[in-house]
């Protein structure tokens, strides 16, 4: 966690104007400037999540999926998913192309219906009243949208605003996520003119500037970020699910899943087919040493030469 100066000292001379600005101090008297602007640092990094200092608690379990069935025509995308994700967990939704992962996380996110089963999101069914259950979600679809006319800078403020962010936290909490998202030169830019990578990271963003715990549901969330980003987004995961937020994400990229999820579930062709730790999987499969061989041994064997 950064101290208050290091904070003061990474944030750009806009943001620090901006920061000025929420406390009326005028920017020539530089030396009372900053004095106010530590305290308000300090209020904005303790906001953030620590061990027992989070919002209200998830309930437990934060994601409950019951006989999940999503039927497309003739296409069963989903057969018959159970899953659940606790508070203080990150879940890996792994399998190939077509095994059903973005239904299961659409499902989930209350963006399709299910054809039948249950999902049930921090103690509510999504069939039910949703529009609480959704404050404390955070999807990051596989292929985002976004509105496009709005400048990165301007999300942001907004989302906070909504979700009743103190407007001189937000400007901390933007600087600090835009930072480490890689996005700080794209703040200015509208978002319809964004790659997709960054659309994706301005989503990302825009759920860090709200207050946690989250039920994340993040389908693919580490495409292209280099790997100093890929690194700073996994820390700030695995915080999150340190402080209580619960997290589920599908990925291809076997290395992203083994070093960063708590267990597994593996998805093949619309049904489950493992679930556990490594270590458990690993029993399973004793001559798999990593999730790939796992995973290729699952989902049709390991490929002949
Ligand atoms: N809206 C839709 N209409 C019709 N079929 C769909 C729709 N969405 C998904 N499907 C089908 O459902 C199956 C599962 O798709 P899904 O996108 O959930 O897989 P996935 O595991 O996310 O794959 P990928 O790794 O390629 O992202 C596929 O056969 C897909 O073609
Ligand atoms: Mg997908």
């Amino acid at each position: 966690m950064e101290t208050v100066d290091e904070t003061l000292e990474m944030m750009r001379a806009e943001d620090l104007r901006r920061l000025a600005q929420t406390v009326n101090v005028p920017l020539s008297t530089r030396y009372v400037t900053v004095t106010e602007l530590r305290g308000l640092v300090r209020e904005a990094l303790d906001s953030l999540p620590r061990p027992a200092q989070t919002g209200r608690p998830l309930s437990d379990p934060a994601v409950s999926v019951i006989g999940l069935r999503k039927r497309y025509g003739a296409t069963t995308a989903v057969k018959s998913l159970d899953l659940t994700v606790r508070p203080g967990e990150i879940v890996g939704l792994v399998g190939p192309n077509g095994a059903g992962k973005t239904t299961t996380l659409r499902a989930i996110a209350g963006i399709i219906r299910p054809t039948s089963g249950s999902v049930m999101v921090n103690g509510v069914d999504m069939r039910e009243d949703s529009t609480e259950t959704k404050r404390v979600l955070g999807y990051i679809p596989e292929r985002p949208t976004c509105y496009e006319n709005l400048r990165v800078r301007e999300y942001l403020t907004f989302v906070a605003k909504i979700y009743g962010v103190p407007r001189h936290i937000a400007i901390i909490r933007t600087s600090r996520f835009s930072r480490m998202l890689q996005l700080d030169e794209f703040l200015d830019s509208y978002i319809g003119s964004l790659s997709k990578g960054n659309l994706q990271r301005t989503l990302l963003a825009g759920i860090f500037v709200r207050p946690p715990p989250y039920v994340l549901l993040l389908d693919e969330p580490i495409y292209g970020l280099d790997p100093r980003g890929a690194w700073s987004l996994k820390r700030h995961l695995r915080h999150l699910r340190d402080t209580g937020s619960a997290i589920l994400l599908s990925t291809h990229i076997l290395e992203v899943a083994e070093g960063l999820c708590d267990r597994f579930v593996i998805m093949h062709e619309g049904d489950v087919v493992g679930r556990g730790t490594l270590t458990e999987l690993r029993e399973r499969f004793p001559r798999a040493r990593t999730l790939e061989h796992v995973f290729l041994e699952l989902t049709g064997g390991i490929p002949e030469e």
